[in-house]
């Protein structure tokens, strides 16, 4: 099969490599859209090696596509389902194996881009604000770096969880966009120095970092959450001590990707049961901003890392 591969530079390069087979408690999937997501980039500079059990040199964090084998002791999976998947790693290729814990079932009618690009930013964002910031109706919700792939999630996580959401996007031409992700009016969406005006909040979720980005502590309800989540635009910030005593505030920090295998089943167990359901009736939605057959990975990854996207690069293999 056809598959991206990091070579020993750090660059991306389609090969053909060995089909998977179906082992026991697993199935192969034929992908038909897989996501692209910011480790990916990082996984090529060496900074973010994939976990124990996937190939550690083909990128692609999440899936959507039809089940063609079934491995032994895998039960209520047939060939021809369609699944999507948060995977370790390996989904940008033709095929995949995946251990059948993992799987969601793809709606009814989701093209397969919007479902390739569901797994990663809407379990990032359910896991974050309703498991561990548990964010409830009523709540004021920041999410900063709110037009990407995760951000467009978290806008509408917050507000299907009933919180007022502050949307804050540094490029004014996406406010409208990312305005009609919450089309009931839950969500405001600002330009970062519109921040404060906005205050106080219960939780703020950090998608951006920087130096500045935990002086935003100041900004919490007493007994508030700042969950960081993405760092891409700098990786070490000062804390301000006392306002974190003061606002008696939580600093979450979270990721997925090394989770052990019972934890992201039990993370896909909860996507399945409480989120896909709300993909499936339209509360929810993937925006793409853009996808590329497999044999343009090179420009895909360059959209990746692009400015100005509303919502999920796709590839489609
Ligand atoms: N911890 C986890 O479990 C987890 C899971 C998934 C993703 N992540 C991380 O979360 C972050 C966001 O992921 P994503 O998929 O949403 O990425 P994305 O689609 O590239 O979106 C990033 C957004 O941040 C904005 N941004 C970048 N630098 C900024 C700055 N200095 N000031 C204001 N806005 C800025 C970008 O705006 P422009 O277009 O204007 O540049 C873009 O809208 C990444 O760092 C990713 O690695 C973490």
């Amino acid at each position: 099969m056809r598959s991206v591969v990091i070579d020993s530079r750090g660059r991306f390069q389609l090969e053909r490599r060995p089909e998977p087979v179906a082992g026991p408690g697993a199935v192969v999937v034929r992908v038909r859209a897989a996501g692209l997501n910011a480790a990916d980039l990082q996984q090529a500079r060496g900074d973010y090696p994939a976990p124990p059990g996937w190939p550690d040199d083909v990128p692609g964090l999440e899936i959507a596509g039809e089940v063609e084998q079934v491995g032994s002791g895998v039960a209520g999976v047939v060939p021809g389902d369609r699944v999507m998947a948060l995977v370790g790693g390996g989904g940008h290729a033709e095929r995949i194996a995946v251990p059948a814990d993992l799987l969601l079932p793809v709606p009814d009618g989701l093209p397969w881009e919007e479902a390739a690009g569901f797994p990663e930013a809407f379990s990032t964002a359910w896991d974050a604000l309703v498991t561990q910031a548990g964010v409830r109706a009523g709540d004021r919700v920041l999410v900063s770096g709110a037009a990407g792939g995760v951000g467009t999630a978290m806008v509408q996580v917050a507000a299907v969880s009933g919180a007022h959401t502050v949307a804050s996007v540094r490029r004014p031409e996406l406010h409208d966009r990312v305005r009609a992700l919450a089309p009931d009016g839950e969500v405001d969406v600002v330009t970062p120095d519109q921040e404060a005006a906005h205050a106080p909040f219960d939780v703020i979720v950090e998608l951006v970092g920087g130096e500045d980005c935990l002086r935003r502590i100041a900004l919490l309800r007493s007994r508030g959450k700042v969950l960081v989540v993405g760092v891409q635009a700098g990786t070490t910030a000062p804390l301000r001590m006392f306002d974190l005593m003061l606002a008696r505030a939580h600093l979450i920090g979270t990721t997925i990707r090394g989770r052990s295998p019972a934890e992201k089943a039990l993370l896909a167990a909860g996507v399945r049961t409480s989120v896909v359901p709300l993909l499936a009736r339209g509360r929810l939605r993937v925006p793409v901003d853009a996808a590329f057959p497999l044999d343009r990975f090179a420009d895909a990854y360059a959209r990746l890392a692009g400015p100005g996207k509303f919502g999920k690069v796709i590839l489609l293999p």
